[in-house]
């Protein structure tokens, strides 16, 4: 670059009309990490910027089209109306997003991380009651919706199964949904049934959020993953943008690759590893919608060729609940995801995801524990990440995002400051 790259940067940002936070979001990266390419050179925290990221952001300044867009600004209207599904303020599938609304989105979230942490508390969403209906088993969907739910000053009704339910008794998705409408504020559904969470959507004017419908979509999953990833690699200094994902494991009936495939093909020039035993691959209208954007799709039913230079390794339980006729118990050793494989096949940057629950009984080879220790394993990073995200999808349906930043409070008490006795140095930091 004959230039250096601070001028280079603040030219940039300048032909784009953009502050630095919106500027590092746009292409990707943390706002610590762009401030410490804009230092001075010879400066103790400067940092180089990677060649990826200057390649990006030419080739934005350099093309009208790309520059109109990235330019564009809350202008446009609130997020909640730009994602709405049948002009209602719904999250049934990330179908809904573009990669301006996700990465606006993660804005919200990141405003959210204090409350998150502990540090601060919120009460935006004081005196509104979120209806929690989990028809299929659950602890983290539930339960961080709920707590997300709390954390902005709502409160939570639950139901569990469909025993405790009148739908047990016969009751339709239709009156069930329009009788919680008259209940409650909001409603999280997860049902075992694909599409069905849509049905209960149409029937009630309430926002309505998918926690998972079946083999068919489990969206904030997806958006907490893709925000660890962002996260992630701003901490590494990678960009999303070409970037080679591995997903392994029950590639058919896992909901959330289904998602996160969808969301990640946003991006540009990845690569997709796609490593399945045989009769658990991922469904072929999955495949043709990621190939559309010129991403290249690979599918091996070998772990440890399909590991090979990987950036990121996600890892998924066989869902044998949902298993139609399929002959098999569990995965066979060889495609167990251990600290032997990643050794052997990763590098130091590789991080290591999984929706969780992973299923930790002998013989069923899903995720090893023996990463637990390795800080490429980013499980509960992401697990962590439930919480900002979640509560960012309230705010954003329930048209509070911007009351946030001017309502935190202090927290009166004291939490650690690393929760789990494993956490990584950097884990909930940015
Ligand atoms: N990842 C996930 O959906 O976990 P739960 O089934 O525990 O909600």
């Amino acid at each position: 670059m004959a230039i250096s790259q601070q001028v280079f940067l603040r030219d940039a940002m300048r032909r784009l009309n953009l502050t630095r936070d919106v500027f590092a979001a746009r292409i990707g990266v943390k706002r610590r990490a762009l401030d410490t390419w804009l230092l001075p050179e010879g400066s103790q925290e400067a940092r180089a910027m990677p060649e990826v990221v200057s390649r990006f952001v030419t080739e934005i300044v350099e093309n009208g089209a790309l520059m109109e867009k990235y330019a564009q600004s809350a202008q446009s209207g609130p997020l909640r109306d730009r994602i709405s599904a049948s002009g209602k303020h719904q999250l049934l599938s990330v179908d809904q997003f573009t990669r301006e609304s996700v990465e606006e989105l993660f804005r919200v979230a990141d405003l959210m991380q204090p409350i998150a942490r502990r540090r601060k508390v919120s009460r935006v969403l004081e005196g509104a009651v979120l209806g929690n209906l989990f028809f299929e088993a659950s602890t983290r969907t539930r339960v961080s919706f709920g707590a997300a739910f709390c954390r902005l000053g709502g409160s939570v009704c639950d139901t569990t199964g469909f025993t405790f339910s009148s739908m047990a008794k016969g009751e339709s998705i239709y009156d069930t949904s329009r009788v919680m409408g008259g209940y409650v504020d909001a409603m999280v559904i997860r049902h075992p049934e694909k599409g069905s969470v849509a049905e209960f959507a149409a029937a009630t004017n309430i926002p309505v959020v998918n926690g998972g419908d079946g083999a068919g979509e489990h969206p904030s999953q997806a958006l907490l993953d893709l925000y660890t990833i962002l996260t992630e690699f701003s901490r590494l200094g990678k960009l999303l943008d070409g970037a080679h994902i591995v997903m392994a494991g029950d590639l058919k009936y896992g909901r959330t690759v289904h998602s996160l495939i969808k969301l990640l093909a946003l991006y540009r020039g990845m690569k997709f590893t796609l490593v399945s035993p045989p009769g658990l691959e991922m469904p072929e209208y999955l495949l043709e919608q990621a190939s559309r954007n010129g991403h290249v799709i690979e599918q091996t039913h070998d772990l440890a060729v399909g590991l090979k230079g990987a950036d990121v390794v996600y890892a998924t339980r066989v869902q044998k609940e949902r298993f139609a006729g399929e002959n098999m118990e569990g995965y066979s050793a060889d495609f167990q995801i251990n600290r032997a494989i990643v050794d052997a096949c990763c590098g130091p940057d590789t991080i290591v995801m999984h929706p969780l629950p992973r299923d930790s009984r002998e013989g069923a080879f899903d995720l090893s524990t023996d990463l637990n220790h390795d800080p490429r394993l980013a499980i509960f990073r992401q697990t962590d990440n439930g919480i900002p995200v979640r509560m960012a999808i309230f705010a954003v349906l329930m048209g509070v995002e911007g009351l946030v930043q001017h309502s935190l409070r202090d927290v009166t008490w004291s939490p650690p400051s690393h929760i789990g006795p494993d956490d990584s140095v950097f884990h909930g930091l940015d």
